[in-house]
């Protein structure tokens, strides 16, 4: 039986993931999606063959017909959603991060537990082939006993200023995506962060609240060291590089390219620049985290990514902020 699905946001991420459920993800349906833009939902509506646009997400909530939503809207919307859908009995698939408020993540889990029903948070990263292969290396003892991890994620350009004022922060939105990673690659949590950060790229960005350019140091409760080095400007584009080094030797994985051309003349010798941003980087990892979403649901599964796993890297993220405001490590336990 194919999943009835409803998608509440039409904007960047909801595009991609109507895209992967109406043209490459077989047993699910999307019969509904809904912006406050109406515009917005009535343009993805049109161009993936979604019968229903509208501009109330409730509409989506009680319509009996829809199995599962997925949450692409704004942050600030996520843990309310969840909650709703929840006590409407729809499985639920919502984009990171949950909240930045731990009290309204832990009322829209326990809205989740007391429902049944399943939730998936996107972290995509953990869907890709790459990073993937790097975790089994690590799950086999291809490189022995990890010693140290080395993430480098550098967006090719900031967002809009608008963006920035509701993001939460560099730490709770971009590097938010790395905590899990370091999580999911290491297999142990973390216990303490220091970050050091600062406005390197725009000085708005610095009058916004935020900062552009960090360097987060991670210390495992497995003894692993960790390093997250992250970037808002990557002039060359999106750079994503891993490494985790072990006793018997490391595993990495580089930047993705559009092709994989050599040009050697008596100049120099050059390639094109990588993959641009991260619809076109994590193109795959995004129909793969739905693709587990929609299985979990059709097989009774348990979701691949719950709700837990959304909450440890928004402690994180809290934990960064904390240490570069008080320039001090931080131990997790302070925001437990
Ligand atoms: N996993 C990833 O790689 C990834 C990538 C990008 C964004 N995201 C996350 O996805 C979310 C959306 O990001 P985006 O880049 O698509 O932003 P966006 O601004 O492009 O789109 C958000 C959309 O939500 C709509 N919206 C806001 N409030 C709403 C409401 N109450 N009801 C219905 N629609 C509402 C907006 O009108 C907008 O169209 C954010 O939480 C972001 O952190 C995740």
């Amino acid at each position: 039986m194919p999943v009835n699905v409803g998608i509440i946001g039409a904007g960047r991420i909801g595009r991609v993931h109507a895209d992967a459920l109406c043209r490459r993800i077989s047993d699910a349906h999307v019969l509904a999606i809904a912006d406050v833009n109406l515009e917005a939902a009535q343009a993805a509506a049109a161009e993936y063959g979604i019968p229903q646009a509208t501009s109330d997400h409730t509409t989506i909530l009680s319509n009996g017909a829809i199995d599962a939503v997925i949450i692409c809207s704004s942050t600030d919307t996520h843990s309310q959603f969840i909650t709703d859908a929840a006590q409407a009995g729809k499985h639920i698939f919502c984009e990171k991060p949950v909240d930045f408020d731990l009290g309204r993540i832990d009322s829209a889990l326990a809205a989740v537990n007391a429902a049944g029903v399943k939730l998936q948070i996107g972290f995509n990263r953990r869907f890709d082939p790459n990073h993937a292969r790097v975790r089994q290396a690590i799950v086999d003892g291809e490189i022995g006993t990890p010693h140290l991890l080395h993430i480098i994620s550098r967006d090719p350009a900031p967002p809009p200023l608008a963006y920035i004022r509701v993001s939460g922060g560099i730490f709770l939105d971009m590097t938010i995506h790395d905590f899990d990673m370091a999580r999911f690659l290491i297999g142990s949590e973390v216990e303490e962060i220091y970050a050091a950060a600062g406005v390197r790229v725009d000085p708005a960005i610095g009058e916004a609240g935020d900062v552009d350019t960090a360097i987060i140091t991670l210390k495992f409760a497995n003894g692993v060291i960790g390093v997250i080095d992250n970037s808002r400007q990557a002039v060359y584009g999106y750079d994503q590089r891993v490494e985790v080094f072990g006793s018997k030797g490391s595993a990495s994985t580089g930047n993705w390219y559009p092709n994989a051309v050599t040009i050697s003349d008596s100049n120099s010798v050059r390639r094109d620049l990588p993959l641009n941003f991260f619809m076109d980087r994590y193109t795959d990892s995004y129909v793969a985290e739905m693709q587990a979403f929609i299985d979990a649901v059709v097989n009774d599964k348990p979701s691949p990514v719950p709700g837990i796993e959304g909450r440890i890297p928004v402690v994180m993220g809290l934990a960064a902020r904390q240490s570069y405001i008080e320039n001090r490590p931080v131990r997790l336990t302070e925001f437990q």
